[in-house]
Formats: C-alpha cells, sequence, structure tokens
C-alpha cells in the first residue's frame, strides 16, 4: 500500500477515535446533550480532507446505529435514531460540506486562514442548528408526543443552550486548525491560475504548508524579481513557481539555497538537450549568454528564520521580450524552436529541485561543483556595485560557503550577494 494513503488511514483512525472519545463524556441538561463532539468535528473538517472528513462521519454514525456505544454518554444502537439529538449527529456531515464548500471553493483565495476557517465554521454551524433543530423538534412532537411545544420553546429548551460552548468550539478549532494545520499536512503542490505573487502568497500562508511544498502560477499580477525589479511574463509563456523551506537544517543554511535551485534547474536544462547553459552568481541561470531563469531568496523572519521561499521564474514559450532588458533574455523555445508543456516541464523540474535540495540536506549535493564549472563570470572581468562602489571585478570561484571569490582592486575579496551587484 503506498504511503500516502498509510498516512491518510492513520490520521482517520485518530480522528475516528478522538471523536469517540470526546462524546464520552456528556453532561445532560434538560433537551440537551453537552459534550466536546462539536470541537473534533470542526477539526476534522479543518484537518482531513473532504473525502476523509466524511469517512469519519460516516463510520462515526455507522458504528453507533449498529450498537457501538459511541454516541454521547455511551449511547449506541439504531434507537438511537429516534433520540432528540440525533440530528445533530448526521449534522455533522454538513458540517464537513459547507466547511469543505467555503475552504476548497468559495474562499479558496482568501489569505488569512483563521477567517476562512472562521467564515466555514459559522455557516456549518447554523446548518447544523436547523438539521438537530428540524430532527429535534419532530422527535419531540410526532413520536414523543409533545405535540403543545411552539417553535419558540423548542428553540429555548434544545438550541439556545448550546450557542455559547458551541461558538467557543469554533473559534478553539479554527484557531488551532490556522496554526497548526502544515503539521498534519503533506507537502503540497497547489496551482493557481492568477495571483499577485506566488513568493508573496508564500511568506503570508507558509504557516498552513508543509516543508518543500510547492506553489505555481499561470499569472501573476505583482511578480517581483531581485533587488525590488518587476518579474513580468505572460499568462502561461513562463513557469513561475515558489519553494518553501522550513526544514531547520536547511534553513540555518538559508544563503546557500538559491545555488542549490540554480543548480538543479541548470541541470534540468541540460537534460532537456540545451547546450551552453551556464549559472550566474547568485540566482540566475544563463543559456547561450542570456538570462532564462531568476530566482529570489525570500525569508520569513521572527527571531530566527521560520522559513525560506525560494521563488523561480523560468522563461518557457516567449517569443518576445518587452524592451528594457540591460540584454535581452531568452526562453526555452527561442532556444530549441519548439513550444513546451508547462505541465511537463513543471513536474520534472519539480522533481529535480526536490532531488538537489534533499541531496543537499544530506551532505551529498554537487551543486556548489556544478556552479564552479558552469559558472557564468569565471575568469571574466566585469563592473559591478560592490559596496554601493562601481568596480571592476575579475571573478574566481565560488567558496565552499556558497560566496564569490573575486579580484577588486588588486585584492582576493570574499562576497557574499547582498554586498555586490553585476552590470
Ligand atoms: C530575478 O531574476 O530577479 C528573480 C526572478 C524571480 C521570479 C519568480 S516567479 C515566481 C516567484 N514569484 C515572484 O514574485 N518572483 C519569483
Amino acid at each position: 500500500m503506498k504511503n500516502k494513503t498509510v498516512r491518510a488511514m492513520t490520521l482517520d483512525a485518530l480522528f475516528l477515535a478522538l471523536l469517540i472519545v470526546s462524546s464520552f463524556i456528556s453532561i445532560d441538561v434538560g433537551y440537551c446533550k453537552f459534550t466536546l463532539q462539536l470541537l473534533t468535528v470542526f477539526l476534522i473538517a479543518n484537518f482531513l480532507s473532504l473525502a476523509d472528513g466524511l469517512i469519519v462521519i460516516g463510520l462515526y454514525i455507522v458504528m453507533g446505529l449498529i450498537g457501538i456505544p459511541v454516541f454521547a454518554g455511551f449511547g449506541g444502537g439504531i434507537a438511537y435514531a429516534a433520540s432528540p439529538t440525533f440530528g445533530f449527529v448526521y449534522g455533522f456531515i454538513f458540517v464537513i460540506l459547507l466547511n469543505h464548500l467555503f475552504s476548497d471553493v468559495l474562499l479558496k483565495r482568501m489569505r488569512n486562514e483563521l477567517w476562512k476557517s472562521l467564515i466555514g465554521s459559522i455557516v456549518s454551524l447554523i446548518a447544523l442548528y436547523a438539521v438537530g433543530f428540524v430532527h429535534g423538534y419532530l422527535i419531540l412532537t410526532l413520536v414523543k408526543g409533545k405535540s403543545d411545544f411552539t417553535l419558540g420553546a423548542a428553540f429555548g429548551l434544545f438550541l439556545a443552550p448550546y450557542i455559547p460552548f458551541d461558538i467557543g468550539k469554533l473559534v478553539i478549532a479554527s484557531f488551532i486548525s490556522s496554526r497548526y494545520v502544515s503539521v498534519l499536512l503533506p507537502s503540497r503542490r497547489v496551482h493557481f491560475n492568477e495571483i499577485d505573487s506566488t513568493n508573496t502568497y508564500l511568506k503570508e500562508n507558509y504557516r498552513i504548508y508543509k516543508n518543500l511544498s510547492f506553489v505555481d502560477a499561470s499569472y501573476q499580477s505583482k511578480g517581483k524579481g531581485r533587488l525590488g525589479r518587476k518579474w513580468e511574463a505572460s499568462k502561461d509563456e513562463a513557469l513561475m513557481f515558489s519553494v518553501l523551506i522550513k526544514d531547520k537544517k536547511l534553513l540555518q543554511n538559508a544563503p546557500i539555497l538559491s545555488l542549490v535551485a540554480g543548480s538543479a534547474v541548470f541541470k534540468y536544462l541540460k537534460q532537456i538537450g540545451l547546450k551552453n547553459v551556464s549559472i550566474k552568481w547568485p540566482n540566475d541561470i544563463y543559456v547561450n549568454g542570456k538570462k532564462i531563469c531568476g530566482i529570489l531568496l525570500e525569508s520569513v523572519s521572527h527571531e530566527k528564520i521560520d522559513a525560506v521561499i525560494i521563488g523561480i521564474g523560468l522563461n518557457v514559450n516567449q517569443e518576445t521580450f518587452p524592451e528594457g532588458f540591460y540584454r535581452t533574455p531568452t526562453s526555452i523555445r527561442l532556444e530549441t524552436g519548439s513550444t513546451m508543456d508547462l505541465r511537463d516541464i513543471k513536474k520534472d523540474l519539480y522533481k529535480t529541485i526536490k532531488e538537489e535540495i534533499v541531496s543537499f540536506k544530506e551532505g551529498t549535493s554537487d551543486c556548489l561543483k556544478v556552479i564552479n564549472e558552469h559558472n557564468y563570470l569565471k575568469d571574466e572581468k566585469c563592473f559591478c556595485t560592490y559596496k554601493g562602489e562601481k568596480k571592476e571585478i575579475k571573478v574566481l570561484r565560488i567558496d565552499d560557503e556558497g560566496d564569490l571569490v573575486g579580484i577588486i582592486d588588486g585584492d582576493e575579496k570574499k562576497i557574499i550577494s547582498d554586498e555586490i551587484t553585476f552590470e
């Protein structure tokens, strides 16, 4: 069985167990049964996929109805269906459905995970109340013969008392989910048709994604390049994506990560048959002397670095570029003469990048060797701005720490990427 399936099944079993345990302690007050079930159901809605959420709730209901005492206060058996509170149990299905409708469809683009979860949960709580109330009212009036119940009295007796507690559960579950959902999530691949910038998106949402998640977009309205420049490409002409790094060991070597990504892009371009590919330290890839790919490394820090986002823009199907570049860039199409399917490139390039990052973590990466062997600037005399001053530099090599070693004003200098820009 695939790892993914085993993982999902284990999580489902854990949440099912939690749901059962949270049903055990039930405080009965009048027609109400106060339990922690709803807290677990909100967590299930937020942490599990729609399918897994429905499986867990479905199993729970079936187990209870066939006689296993999993309902509130060890209740169970087919007769439980005629209990006034059973509507809240099958109403959990609507909680799962509506939460997913909001988070996966209607509010998909919403940035703030806490609000997203709160809104979905509030709507689903209203639906749960509607189902629970109608069921309870019908059972009490039609089955239990309490036909003198008015709707208002029924509301006061078996709905209103729940409201403050359920709002509390909803807020707690949304808060927990918005902060910790990434702990249980697998690394994800997310695609947007349009977004401001995949880097900005991950900077704002890194908490809900796991290490090595990839986010790409067909179009970016505010794509960012290095040094505050814009990075622009028409829809579906370039591959624009960001990779999230949260692994502690990788974060300790944050500056080298752009070289690791650069070396992966280099290997991929060679693999698809491009010639004369080179790496311009610290983060550009060139083909036949023209830039084909740029990398923008950004970090999120509070007291320490919490996450690094590696943004990669690879020119794929462009035939022309706007004016204003110091040297006109190139694209895979211009180099090979053929149009490429972005989805194929994405699949292969993600794999290469992932492998390169994993091997860097394991200490087996050859990225510094690759960069030194294919260093665009090697032995070149070029002009740069070094610590704010225009200088001529002769680039010698990239050292073991990923810094550039070059000769400036007759002296060999070790330079970090923030200190220098090339003309
Ligand atoms: C550069 O050459 O200056 C770096 C360009 C990096 C562009 C990519 S596209 C995906 C990601 N999102 C952004 O806004 N920027 C990076």
